[in-house]
């Protein structure tokens, strides 16, 4: 009998974080122990599309004969746990998985989506659920949970869109005197810097917001940091969690853009980051509160700005952090004593007792009588 645990590994999704997802998924399942684990690649098309190939990764980089490959469906049915075949006039070879460990940075993977899937189908997945990921990954519903929780947050504003359309001027006015220039203006529900500018002047504002527009229907604009150190620090563990050492991003442009994370290749980490054992302890507590605030479990990177005078803000949580073998998550837990795969191994049991703490919860209740097959 095989005693190994079946690991479906999901990675690419319909996210602007397609690419880094692949990345970061070819260092797991390089990593995943493969005397404990049978590990089953599925990889997500641009498209939506379900794969599951053993070079999944490589069909979904070069992105072109992914039809000729079987297509499939996680089904939200308690009863099969399984990853069906879709691609004949019959569906079959239903593939029973243990545990989902998804990879998939940003919309549809990082946000709740997803996991509402795994909910439905009873299967064990490392990370967030439906609630601390889809309150992670929204940057506004995250900044007002952590104001209430007297967590550090940059000062910032709200708006829609489609409001800011309607009146461009109230809005440009409103943000020129309550948050002023030089001021960051996001979409709340992107990573990897995505849409992101930091603008210094009422052109270069308009022109951020219409960006960040093309990505969501909320806009964030938040007071800048002068020169901020880019402090970041790893937390795993469901209700009793941990906090890593913390570790420094230097970026090679003006802030940690797109191109300063994967492509040039000049910002710097500093692992650990060079700071003093209070500060260090200040931010880790204030990691671990925001952790438990925002609903987390299994895992997230939590980032900070810190100003020369040592005030720190809490600038965002990542649920499902980048996860290379160099990625700042990975990194930081080995500087803390835990190597790549052991960190595997606990957030995959960290994936099971959340699910075995939610199984003892009832979600039924018998009515003393048959009342509503009178009503
Ligand atoms: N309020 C701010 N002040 C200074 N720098 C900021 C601020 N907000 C964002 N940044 C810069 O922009 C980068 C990306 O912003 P962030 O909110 O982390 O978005 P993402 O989720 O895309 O990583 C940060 O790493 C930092 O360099
Ligand atoms: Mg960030």
């Amino acid at each position: 009998m095989n005693s190994k645990l079946k690991v479906g590994v999901l990675f690419g999704g319909r996210s602007a974080e397609h690419e880094v997802s692949l990345v970061s998924a070819a260092s797991i399942i390089n990593a995943l122990d493969k005397t404990k684990y049978d590990v089953l690649p599925i990889g997500i098309s641009k498209e939506g599309r379900w794969l599951s190939a053993v070079n999944a990764i490589q069909l979904l980089k070069e992105h072109s004969g992914l039809e000729n490959f079987p297509e499939h469906v996680l089904l939200p049915d308690p009863r099969k746990q399984s990853l069906v075949n879709i691609s004949g006039a019959f569906p079959q070879n239903a593939e029973k998985v243990d545990v989902i460990f998804p990879v998939i940075h940003g919309t549809f993977g990082e946000d709740g989506t997803i996991q509402g899937l795994f909910e439905l189908a009873d299967i064990p997945y490392v990370g967030a659920g439906v609630l601390g990921s889809a309150v992670g990954m929204d940057k506004v519903i995250s900044k007002q949970l952590l104001e209430r929780a007297d967590i550090p947050v940059t000062k910032g504003i709200w708006f829609l869109y489609s409001d800011f359309v309607k009146r461009p001027k109230h809005y440009l006015l409103d943000v020129e005197k309550k948050i002023k220039y030089p001021c960051f203006v996001k979409p709340p529900n992107q990573g990897s810097s995505v849409g992101i500018s930091k603008a210094h002047n009422k052109k270069e504002l308009i022109a951020a917001i219409h960006l960040a527009g093309e990505y969501d229907r909320k806009i964030l604009i938040e007071k800048a940091v002068s020169r901020p150190r880019e402090i970041e620090m790893s937390v795993m563990g469901n209700d009793e969690p941990i906090a890593s050492l913390p570790g420094e991003i230097v970026p090679s442009n003006e802030f940690y853009d797109y191109d300063a994370k994967y492509v040039d290749g000049k910002s710097v980490a500093e692992i650990p980051a060079k700071l003093s054992p209070q500060l260090i302890k200040k931010i880790q507590a204030c990691a671990l509160k925001a952790y438990s605030v925002l609903d987390c479990s299994g895992l997230a990177r939590v980032d900070f700005l810190l100003q020369k005078n040592g005030k720190f803000f809490l600038n965002e949580i990542n649920t499902i952090p980048g996860f290379t073998s160099i990625s700042m998550y990975p990194k930081l837990w080995e500087a803390s004593g835990v190597s790549y795969s052991e960190l595997l191994d606990k957030l995959i049991g960290y994936a099971f007792e959340r699910y075995n703490d939610k199984k003892k919860l009832k979600t039924f209740y018998s009515p003393k009588t048959d009342w509503y097959k009178q009503s």
